[in-house]
């Protein structure tokens, strides 16, 4: 299995083929996607709240963000993949932006990175753009700004707001982005925007009147078991297998059935040897 380039999303788009796309953040749930045979993996920087416990993404760093990514690489040599530029990353000057987008190349093996926000952050999104790197724009609710966006709420709903929506779309558009994910917005606001933009544009939480979807592991497997968004379909209950799985192993381990004999190494040689070694070093060890 080869790699897919940004051309074949253009082929994909073209021939309505969809683009399938998840969030993970580790080497063996990357393996897993590329089996599955996965168009795309993105490695989010909702690690904040998945792997690290933490409230939200803003504290994750790009020494995080390229670490996980590292790993996911590892995993899934032949699957495209995306760097999630964290909060920070790319927000105080456009040289920042460059230079940590050029961090994931160098360092990750990414083929694209996605960042966040419209209007905003075309100068950011040219700027990587010219360095050569595709950037996947992502509009909508955009989690790094819950807190000016007022929690983590649907975007789009009101004309006002789909206006807004539009008008990031095409900016990001025109910047230079070469796919858009949109999120946390109505079907219809997607449909337009798909319908205007002659860029890939991926959904999640955003219907299916566009180019594909995007979904985050923990959600799908039921591994994240603090909160579901509205938009996931749970193929799974993970989460309960491995508390179920634990409290067997917890169990076993107290009532002596592990480890059986399956499980244990034998030793190589004649055991009265090793009976002679351990009783003369119990007589002689001095404890
Ligand atoms: O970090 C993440 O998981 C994301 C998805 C919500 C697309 O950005």
């Amino acid at each position: 299995m080869s790699r897919k380039t940004i051309l074949d999303f253009y082929r994909m788009k073209e021939e309505n083929d969809k683009i399938t796309w998840v969030v993970l953040y580790d080497s063996c749930m990357a393996s897993c996607a590329e089996d599955a045979g996965m168009d795309m993996i993105l490695v989010g920087d909702s690690m904040g709240m998945a792997v690290y416990g933490l409230p939200g993404t803003v504290p994750v760093t790009m020494d995080m963000c390229i670490a996980h990514t590292q790993g996911v690489r590892r995993g899934a040599p032949n699957t495209y993949l995306v760097g999630d530029m964290p909060f920070g990353a790319y927000h105080a000057s456009t040289e920042d932006a460059v230079n940590n987008a050029v961090r994931f190349m160098k360092e990750a093996d990414v083929d694209a990175i996605k960042l966040e926000g419209g209007v905003a952050v075309t100068d950011k999104i040219k700027a990587i753009s010219q360095a050569g790197i595709v950037v996947i724009g992502h509009i909508g609710l955009t989690p790094q700004s819950s807190a000016a966006l007022g929690g983590f709420k649907a975007q789009g709903r009101t004309t006002d707001s789909a206006r807004a929506i539009v008008d990031d779309a095409v900016a990001v558009y025109k910047a230079g982005a070469r796919m858009l994910l949109l999120e946390g917005v109505p079907e219809e606001v997607c449909a337009f925007v798909h319908k205007i933009l002659p860029i890939p544009v991926l959904g999640i939480g955003a219907g299916a009147a566009c180019d594909g979807q995007c979904v985050l592991t923990v959600d799908l497997l039921g591994m994240f078991r603090n909160f579901t968004p509205k938009f996931v379909k749970k193929y799974a209950q993970v989460g309960e297998i491995a508390v179920n799985c634990l409290k067997e192993y917890i169990s076993d381990v107290k009532s002596g059935a592990f480890p059986g004999p399956e499980h244990k190494y034998k030793v190589s040689g004649d055991m009265e040897e090793f009976n002679k070694l351990f009783a003369q070093l119990e007589k002689t060890l001095d404890l």
